[in-house]
């Protein structure tokens, strides 16, 4: 075919081959070429490559994630950057060498088996594959919604070892297309649906020292996923996690981690009200995980939420001195900060 180019990347023997039309980093994760990324959406920044030799139509990549300055030094977003030749390219940021598994892109159908309200404006819809989905905890799915051309991002809750069965948690967006149009709406338990995955690089690595979660709203997903991996797979020595909502209408899950924590010593569950006194935590979440720790020297974090908790949150975690490094932050994923 004369629309597709070969894609090499520095550092990796085997070659992918991409469609004139296809995203530099979508040939790539389908042929097991692993490279960092994030959002896959154009706006965080994190898969960009530098353009050895080739040329490449830039597509969707927004000024604000690939300044000018950046595509006149041969940069490219390979989540939105298309082949327009042969290509080679080569990590910006290195890729790093840890000790979790990779899992190639690829498309899946799966049967919707449990749809369930578990919280004010919050399902959890439960879609059992035909094949399973290998993953890394924290990671997400794009699921195609239907009739709209569009996808959605919606990370797995569930663990890895139970990849035929996807745990997602969707929050209701007023007017959203997936959420109000279609999820909150028509979507039936026995209707077959279209996902993408795996994506994304959020997760925790093996560590000696403890680690914080901390989410707000539904972005207890992809925690609930990593805790559980962690705890079982014995990947930090103390865990502790938090779970921010305004009321009680806000949190869900809370029995579940309750009986986690109250059968392994080293996980810890902290639910947090901002906006209702309660015989548990108050105050935002970031200022609650702040209080409990004076310092947090040499512990690490993951971070899942709406971006203004993320920024409030990181900002605290630096001023208990918490390394930067240390710091993992995963965005919102149900386009409702996008307001659709
Ligand atoms: S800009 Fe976020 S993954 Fe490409």
């Amino acid at each position: 075919m004369s629309d597709t180019h070969e894609i090499r990347i520095s550092g990796f023997e085997r070659p992918a081959v991409c469609g004139g039309e296809q995203a530099v980093l979508d040939a790539c994760l389908r042929e097991g070429l692993w490279l960092p990324h994030s959002c896959t959406q154009g706006t965080c920044g994190s898969c960009k490559m530098r353009v050895v030799s080739g040329e490449v139509d830039h597509r969707g990549s927004s000024e604000h994630a690939l300044t000018a300055e950046e595509r006149a030094a041969g940069i490219a977003l390979a989540c939105q950057a298309s082949p327009r030749t042969a290509l080679l390219l080569e990590p910006v940021e290195p890729v790093p060498d840890d000790d979790r598994e990779r899992h190639p892109l690829r498309d899946f159908t799966g049967t919707v088996t449990a749809l369930d309200d578990i919280a004010r404006e919050i399902r959890r819809i439960v879609v059992e594959l035909d094949e399973p989905m290998g993953f890394h905890a924290g990671q997400y799915a794009e699921i195609a919604v239907p009739g709209s051309g569009l996808t959605r991002q919606y990370s797995m809750a569930n663990p890895p070892w139970e990849p035929r069965n996807l745990e997602f948690h969707v929050r209701r967006t007023p007017g959203g297309v997936a959420t109000d149009g279609w999820m909150f709406t028509s979507l039936r338990v026995g209707d077959r649906v279209e996902l993408t995955g795996p994506l994304g690089d959020f997760g925790l690595r093996r560590q000696e020292e403890p680690a914080i979660l901390i989410g707000g709203g539904t972005g207890l997903a992809p925690l609930k996923s990593i805790a559980r991996d962690a705890l079982e797979h014995d990947l930090v020595p103390e865990l502790h996690l938090y779970h921010g909502g305004r009321t009680e209408a806000d949190l869900y899950d809370g029995e579940f981690f309750r009986a986690l924590a109250a059968e392994d010593p080293r996980f810890r569950y902290r639910p947090c009200l901002s906006e209702q006194e309660w015989s548990g935590a108050v105050g935002l979440v970031t200022d609650v995980v702040v209080a409990d720790f004076p310092s947090c020297r040499g512990m690490s974090a993951y971070l899942c939420g709406p971006p203004a908790m993320i920024e409030a949150g990181t900002k605290a975690l630096k001023r208990r001195r918490m390394a930067p490094r240390r710091i993992h932050r995963e965005r919102f994923l149900d386009a409702s900060h996008r307001g659709v």
